[in-house]
């Protein structure tokens, strides 16, 4: 089976500060998600995983190795073709940033725009099959009847559900997800760890999420990657990761 995500050798340095040539955020970085794959990342702060994940999804052009989505080079994308590409990868943030004046089917709609921006500017609404789809990804994460509610009236748990709604509706092949549940408390930031597992094995889709709580990682991960300073330390099925290798990745790293 060829991977969905497929990293290999990444390296980012970003030009600040350049009197020390630079800061190195990702140092020969290799990784794959396959379909229906729920990988999470730990790692300290700093460490280089949302770099990772811009760089994945092209937000950030890396120094050198190469990122390979559904099997297309990313960094060799421009323009039209590029966006095109971003399509197979559904973001997600610690915060969901709905739009709090529209309401929640408007919002998880916002999904669909990349594929159909002509078409709704110049109609001024989405075509109809692509309404009951965005409908149908909010019955995905349980709030098909919160469709006209306001978004600003939903609860820290809800908005992030709208915002994986917002992302399947896009039809991604891979979701990106970091911190998604930074913001939560503990029983939202469960529904959610399920909610991204239940879309990556049913719906087939790769995840990568980056999380802060090892213990999560630990219950809902396929396989967990450990992040260190800019490489990868460990990638492993649950089972494989010792508490001291965990813990490893967060010691001595006090500036
Ligand atoms: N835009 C930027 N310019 C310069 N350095 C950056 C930039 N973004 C991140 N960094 C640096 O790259 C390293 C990795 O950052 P980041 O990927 O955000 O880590 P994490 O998400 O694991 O906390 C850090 O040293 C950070 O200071
Ligand atoms: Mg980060």
């Amino acid at each position: 089976m060829s991977a969905l995500i497929e990293v290999d050798d990444l390296v980012m340095r970003y030009p600040t500060p350049p009197s020390m040539g630079g800061r190195l955020a990702l140092n020969g970085v290799s990784v794959s998600v396959q379909p229906g794959e729920f990988a999470v990342i730990l790692g300290a702060n700093g460490s280089g995983k949302s770099t990772l994940l811009r760089c994945i999804a092209a937000m950030l052009r890396p120094s050198a190795g190469s990122v390979r989505v559904d099997g297309q080079e990313m960094t060799r994308l421009r323009g039209r073709a590029l966006a095109k590409a971003r399509l197979a990868l559904g973001m997600i943030f610690q915060h969901a940033h709905l739009v709090r004046r529209r309401s929640v089917l408007a919002n998880v709609c916002c999904g669909t725009l990349g594929r159909h921006r002509t078409l709704a500017t110049a109609l001024g609404g989405l075509p109809r099959q692509e309404l009951s789809h965005a409908q149908s990804c909010l019955d995905q994460v349980g709030l098909r009847s919160f469709a006209p509610q306001r978004a600003g009236t939903l609860s820290g748990g809800q908005a992030q559900r709208v915002s994986i709604a917002r992302a399947l509706a896009q039809r991604p092949r891979a979701l990106l997800a970091d911190e998604p549940v930074a913001s939560l408390d503990p029983e939202a930031a469960e529904e959610i760890m399920r909610l991204l597992r239940r879309v990556s094995h049913e719906e087939g889709l790769g995840v990568l999420c980056v999380l802060h709580q090892p213990e999560l990682a630990r219950r809902y991960a396929d396989r967990i990657l450990g992040l260190r300073l800019g490489k990868l330390v460990f990638d492993e099925r649950p089972g494989g990761v010792a508490a001291g290798t965990v813990g490893a990745l967060y010691e001595g790293l006090a500036a």
